[in-house]
Order: C-alpha cells, then structure tokens, then sequence
C-alpha cells in the first residue's frame, strides 16, 4: 500500500537556532508555552526575539502535563479572541499537542470533538495562522509529526485519543538543544525512553519501509550512547544535540510508519496511574518487543545489528540481546524493570487489569502493530508488565 510522508518543511536546528524566530513573518503571535518555561526565563527570550520584529505578542502559559479536551479548548477560547497568524508552541509535546489542538478549534470553531478525532478528516488549516514548533523536551516528536494526543476526560475512563492530519505538521521546527540542558534527569530518563519506543515501534509497524527503519535505527543509535551521558550530567551540550536529533528522526519514522500495542499499552497505564508518556512506554517495552519477536524477529534483528552492533545469526537471539541492552539501558537511567518494582501496589494493580485491557484493546495504534493479538493477550503482556517476567511466546 503506498504510504504517503510529510515532514515540517523548515527545521532549523542547533544551538542558537532559537534566534531565528525573529525572522519569521507574522503580526500577531500566540506563544502557547509550559508555564514551567516562563519560571526558568524561556518564554521571556522567546517573546523578546519576537518583539523585536516589532509585532504584537501575546503569551498563554495554561498548558497541562498531557493535556485534555477541557484545557485544549480553554486554550483555543483564548486564541479566538486574539486572532493571531502566527502560533508557537514552545515545551515539551503537552504544549506542541495543545498548540496543534488550539490552532484547529481557533481555524474551525465549529467543529466537534467526534470530527476532531476521526482520522484525515480535518478541513484545511492555515486559513488563519501557521504553526512554528519549538521543543523543549527530547522525547515525542511532535514537533515533526502530524499527530495531537488529547486525554478525553469527559467519558467514564479517560481515554488518549490522536487527532491526527498532514495538516497539523507544523509549519517551521526550531530545535534549539539549548533549550533542553534544563530538563531534570528522571524527565531526560522518560523522553529518552519515548524516542526508543517510537523508533522501536516504526521498526516493526505494517507501514514500516526503508525509509522509516533507516530513521529508527539512527535514533536507537543516538539514544543507546547519549542518553546515559545526559541523564548524568544534564549540561552536556553534545548529548543534548543528539538526544534532539533522535527524537526528531524518531519522530519522522513514527509519523510515517505508525506505532504499536507498546504505545496502546502505554497509553492505557499513562491514563490509569498518570505516569508520564515516556515511563509509560518504558514499561511497556520489553514484553512488547518480546512479543512481537515472534513474527517480526528480522526486522528486530536488522535493527539491533544497524544500530548496535549486535551480530548475531539467529534473529531471535538477536531479539533477546536487544531487550538485555534496553533493560541495562533502564537500569543505567533509573527506570525500574517492572510495575511491582516501581512500587505499585499488587491488589491496585489487579482492580485496575480490567480497565489496562480494556483502554489498551482500543488505542488507535493497534491496526499498525505487526501481531494481532487479543484481551488475553494483552492481559498476559499486563502481567509480564505488573511482574518484570517477560514471555517470548
Ligand atoms: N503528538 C505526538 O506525535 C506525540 C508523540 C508522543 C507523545 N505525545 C504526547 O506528548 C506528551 C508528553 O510530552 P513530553 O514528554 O515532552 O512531556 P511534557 O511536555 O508533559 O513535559 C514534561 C515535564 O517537563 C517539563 N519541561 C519541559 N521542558 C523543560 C525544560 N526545557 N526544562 C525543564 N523542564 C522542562 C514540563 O514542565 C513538564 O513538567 C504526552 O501527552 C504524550 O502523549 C505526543
Ligand atoms: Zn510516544
């Protein structure tokens, strides 16, 4: 099946890029920031770079950790009133996402939630505004991705829904690396672990192609030897360069290829016991990959091989050395190897097995996994997840 890819059509990226914000054409500017920037002097050198191209800039910090339906429409409220052409986000993915949710309630204030979440069915955006993107976290991508993850709240159990459209590519990506020598080691941990699952997953995807497990394996590379470098030492300009650069080519695989019953896994913890995105997936990825060894074991192989070193005939052994690496990768980055070990109570965790099967059975990423699978299934990869054993059939 012919595939289409849509990547940002400017990338500016290295340390300093910020700058060239001035440079990009625009009136009047909505910054849609992580309140958390505006403490450490972020948003404040963003809105100057933007001021001085003499234009009105109005700043929204209201942004919340994975954002929802309510906080992404109060968002879009504020930009119908001020009407701006020219959209920056600026944070991590919840503030990308919230920005790309925003821009398409402000260019099409009619539209409802059902419309928003039905895929490719957006009408077209950029009527009114375009989107610049500026990550602040090495970790989803979104900023190169045409996809917003919105928690919908108002059902009985929260769900992550994708709003999903080549149109919501942004515009322009400034990847100032930079900007993330703030970001704390257990965050730095997490992200990290979200560009590995998002290389990992594109690597085995139906849509998988050349194009995408080239991008997959570079990202494996760049995570596997920077990461424990910047966990360690957060300042480490070299590590954070490639710790973005990954994210962005793991992005671009993600985006062009899909995901899996990792992230569909990982959603449904991410909701239940509000674990950041990045943890989520860390916990859901060995038994994943376990898992899926079983009818993709070659695409795993090539991939353990291209990216690190491991040459090995037997592509299932290869499977095997692959997720020893991940699992000592954890351990060099404090990821605990399992739920029980992390410190979830056992007796929550079994109340809660229903619902993980549940919201997991629903992910929209589960026609793209490379293995069928079924609720019983995904309650045996729930266990193997809750305990840290880890079943390869
Ligand atoms: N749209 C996509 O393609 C896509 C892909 C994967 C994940 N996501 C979504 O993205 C969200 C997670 O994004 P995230 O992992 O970037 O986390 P985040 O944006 O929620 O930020 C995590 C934390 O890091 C802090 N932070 C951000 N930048 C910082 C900096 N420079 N210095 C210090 N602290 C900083 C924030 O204040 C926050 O406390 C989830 O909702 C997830 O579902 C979207
Ligand atoms: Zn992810």
């Amino acid at each position: 099946m012919a595939r289409r890819l849509t990547f940002p059509n400017e990338i500016y990226s290295g340390p300093g890029a910020l700058d060239h914000l001035a440079e990009i054409p625009g009136r009047r500017v909505l910054l849609v920031a992580d309140p958390f920037l505006t403490t450490l002097g972020i948003v404040e050198r963003a809105v100057e770079l933007l001021r001085c191209a003499e234009r009105r800039v109005d700043v929204y910090d209201g942004v919340i950790p994975d954002p929802n339906r309510r906080s992404c429409e109060q968002a879009a409220a504020v930009a119908s009133e001020l009407e701006p052409d020219l959209i920056v986000a600026l944070g991590g993915g919840s503030a990308i996402d919230t920005a790309k949710v925003l821009w398409v309630k402000y260019e099409h204030p009619k539209l409802d939630w059902q419309k928003l979440t039905t895929f490719f069915a957006l009408p077209p955006l950029r009527q009114k505004a375009r989107l610049v993107a500026i990550p602040t976290t090495s970790g989803t991508g979104s900023e190169v991705s045409y996809a917003a993850m919105v928690t919908n709240e108002t059902v009985e159990l929260s769900i992550k829904e994708c709003v999903l459209s080549y149109d919501l590519c942004p515009d322009v990506v400034i990847a100032d690396p930079t900007l993330t020598l703030s970001v704390p080691p257990n965050v730095t941990a997490w992200t990290g672990f979200d560009v590995l699952s998002h290389a990992l997953e594109a690597s085995v995807s139906r849509f998988a192609s050349d194009i995408t497990t080239g991008l997959a394996s570079r990202a494996v590379r760049l995570v596997v030897r920077w990461l424990p470098v910047a966990y360690m030492d957060g300042r480490n300009l070299e590590a954070r360069v490639h710790l973005q650069q990954a994210s962005m080519i793991a992005g671009m695989a993600m985006a062009s290829a899909a995901l899996g019953v990792m992230h569909s896994i990982a959603h449904a913890l991410g909701t239940t016991f509000h674990y950041h995105h990045g943890l989520a997936c860390a916990f859901a990825m060995t038994q994943t990959v376990a898992f899926n060894s079983q009818v993709a074991a070659g695409n795993y192989a090539e991939l353990a091989r291209t990216a690190l070193g491991i040459d090995v005939a037997e592509p299932l052994l290869a499977c095997h050395r692959l997720v020893e690496m991940l699992d000592d990768l954890k351990c060099q980055v404090n990821i605990p190897l399992s739920l029980q070990a992390a410190g979830v109570d056992a007796q929550r965790f079994e109340r809660a097995r229903g619902q993980l099967v549940h919201l997991s059975s629903l992910d929209a990423n589960r026609p793209s996994n490379p293995r069928d699978y079924t609720d019983k299934t995904l309650e045996r990869l729930l266990a193997g997840i809750g305990s840290g054993v880890i079943s390869w059939d």
